[in-house]
């Protein structure tokens, strides 16, 4: 058995072998084991005899195995630390940076120009009530935008708001005029194809005080437009909104085509921008706010529309595919 071991020992190389020996040989089952147990079957005057032979065996053989084991760990732990040396002249792999989402970078973009003119920037919530989101504004019951066809409901007082214009109500009944203000933000209406997304996203805009007039609102959008594409003709043409009296639809010429006509502007040589108009005594009474006294000028973009002109984008739902090619371009 000793001999066994003795050779068994010098071809063993991994502690899992030499742990496996171990109980082959002195284990519960072990070799060994089975000898000693078998001594029950000697005489009184073997059993002394061989008993301390098998003591000797079993010291012998535990002391050569506890010797190998230090030395088979040790290796092992050289190797797995060599494994394990990190190799700093290697270039690191970089993290890549994140970027602005071109819609983000946009509305900060339009955001900067009003702040410029004087606008105080507001906020307000997507989950809007009916109250403000509707009524307020104007639009009766039977107004066709009311429909569930477009407005998202989440019960019979709140929707997700279909426009900004809600932020409008919001800021009047918070503060006193004169004031100037934007809003730009998430709107949500049920619809999808090329130019539709069931979420997309407005600026709103409203300033009110003594005396303010329809020049005034046509000399601050056309001041806007030229900041955002550079000295570009516009037109306003009469529309109607429930919220504004008189109302009208801006287009700027198209900056693809130079009002040429192309499929963007489909071959008209406009594309419009944004709604805006006066607001309407109705929204002003809604907020007790003297519609003798103040009056005021409010519009609302739609902010893909500026961005698609901006990057040469046909395909607004680009936006939203998140597709990492389309978004890796932007490089703001
Ligand atoms: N709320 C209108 C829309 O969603 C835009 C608008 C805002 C028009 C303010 C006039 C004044 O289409």
């Amino acid at each position: 058995l000793k001999d066994e071991v003795a050779t068994n020992l010098t071809l063993i190389i991994s502690v899992k072998e030499l742990e496996d020996l171990k109980i082959e040989i002195l284990g519960k089952k072990g070799k060994l084991t089975d000898i000693m147990k078998g001594m029950r079957n000697l005489s009184k005057e073997e059993r002394p005899v061989i008993g301390q032979l098998a003591n000797e065996v079993r010291d012998f053989i535990t002391n050569e195995i506890d010797a190998k084991m230090i030395e088979l760990k040790g290796i092992e732990k050289l190797k797995r630390m060599s494994d394990e040396i990190i190799d700093i002249t290697l270039p690191g792999r970089g993290t890549g940076t994140g970027r602005l989402h071109p819609i983000t970078e946009t509305m900060d973009f339009l955001k900067d120009i009003f702040i410029e003119m004087g606008f105080d920037v507001a906020a307000g919530p997507e989950l809007e009530t009916t109250f403000n989101n509707f009524d307020a504004l104007n639009i009766p019951e039977t107004h066709s935008s009311r429909d569930l066809q477009d407005t998202f409901y989440i019960d019979n007082k709140t929707v997700l708001r279909t426009h900004t214009s809600p932020v409008q109500i919001r800021y009047m009944q918070d503060k006193t005029a004169p004031f100037r203000m934007v809003c730009p933000g998430k709107v949500y209406r049920s619809d999808y194809d090329v130019s539709h997304t069931p979420m997309f996203h407005q600026m709103e805009g409203l300033m009110v005080g003594e005396n303010i007039s329809f020049a005034n609102l046509k000399a601050i959008l056309t001041e806007f437009v030229n900041k955002v594409f550079g000295e570009t003709n516009v037109r306003f043409r009469p529309h109607f909104f429930p919220f504004t009296e008189p109302s009208a639809e801006m287009d700027v010429e198209c900056v693809i085509c130079k009002g040429k006509g192309c499929r963007l502007c489909k071959n008209t040589g406009w594309l419009e921008i944004m709604g805006c108009g006066m607001v309407d005594p109705e929204v002003l009474k809604s907020v007790d706010y003297d519609a003798d006294k103040v009056s005021g000028f409010a519009f609302g973009m739609g902010i893909e529309r500026i961005a698609m002109l901006r990057h040469g984008i046909d395909d607004l739902r680009a936006f939203y595919d998140n597709d990492m090619r389309f978004l890796k371009q932007f490089n703001f």
